[in-house]
């Protein structure tokens, strides 16, 4: 009787918790099976499963770190700023790409969190993986600002481009890209054809299309127009629900579509004949 009292006192706690804590899941330890892999050393691939100390706020990076501090510094990882701003953590984490710094060991089901190398990237060793590709898809995309009317070159001529909230509303969530490759991995056509840009590529290409400042239009659709470009995208979708940023990928692709497509063609020339004005306007004062 006095057991049954307790086991559910214990079970109304775990609620309490639950209710308090969203989807959190309260534990003082947690299986790491961790993906291990090097082809240069002959390794072949395997798990290998930690125990990990851990508490409600620990991330799975956390879990990693004291893993190859305590149990096996052989661990091969790539992490840097730990606060979802780098980048580089990104790895399968139950399956999911995910950012290792900003996922709480207490937000995942189970006893045991499998850490995997991302998906659609080549496999350097464990948890590493090469974003040559990815950073040089990024590169093809011009992701700066271009305009030859200013002088960035001579600072006593610097020009200003003014730009509305409207104006900057149109492409800030994609500024907010850290660059992880998270939604690079998730999308099944960058799985079945390298040569596609992927969401991320592909997102910023709109970032710098829809830039009021920008006007090297032609030649960003130019450069996504292409039988590996923007078309091959089939709007899985996946790409926005792993973004830990926020932004949405998807999105981005199918508004550049658009405008290729002639749909809202009309929207940067209704912009810059507002801006022409606006200059007019603040020449007359
Ligand atoms: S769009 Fe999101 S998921 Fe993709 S690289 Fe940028 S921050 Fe990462
Ligand atoms: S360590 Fe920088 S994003 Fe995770």
């Amino acid at each position: 009787m006095t057991e049954q009292v307790i086991e559910k006192i214990e079970s109304m706690e775990k609620k309490r918790e639950k209710e308090k804590h969203g989807k959190e899941t309260i534990r003082s330890s947690v299986v790491l099976k961790i993906y291990r892999a090097n082809k240069r050393a002959g390794e072949q691939p395997h798990y290998d499963s930690v125990e990990v100390p851990v508490q409600r706020w620990t991330t799975v990076l956390d879990a990693l770190l004291h893993a190859k501090q305590y149990k096996d510094p052989s661990i091969g990882i790539r992490y840097s700023c730990r606060m979802a701003s780098c980048g580089s953590c990104g790895m399968k984490i139950n399956g999911i790409p995910r950012l290792a710094c900003y996922t709480k060991v207490s937000e995942l089901e189970g006893s045991t969190v499998t850490v995997e190398p991302l998906a659609n990237f080549p496999h350097i060793r464990d948890l590493v993986t090469d974003f040559a590709q990815f950073f040089s898809h990024h590169h093809d995309v011009k992701p700066f600002v271009q305009n030859e009317n200013a002088d960035i070159k001579d600072k006593n001529k610097l020009s200003e481009f003014m730009q509305s909230p409207e104006d900057l509303d149109k492409f800030l969530q994609f500024s907010y890209c850290i660059k992880c490759g998270l939604c690079y991995s998730a999308c099944p056509t960058v799985a079945t054809d390298t040569k596609f840009p992927g969401p991320q590529a592909l997102s910023q290409a709109y970032r710098y299309f829809i830039d009021n400042r920008d006007n090297a239009t032609k030649d960003r659709i130019n450069i996504v127009d292409d039988k590996h470009g923007i078309w091959r995208c089939h709007f899985a979708g996946s790409c926005s629900s792993v973004c830990p940023k926020g932004v949405d990928p998807a999105l981005g692709i199918q508004l550049l579509r658009g405008h290729m497509l002639g749909f809202s063609k009309n929207e940067k020339k209704i912009a810059d004949l507002q801006d022409r004005l606006r200059k007019d306007e603040e020449a007359k004062q």
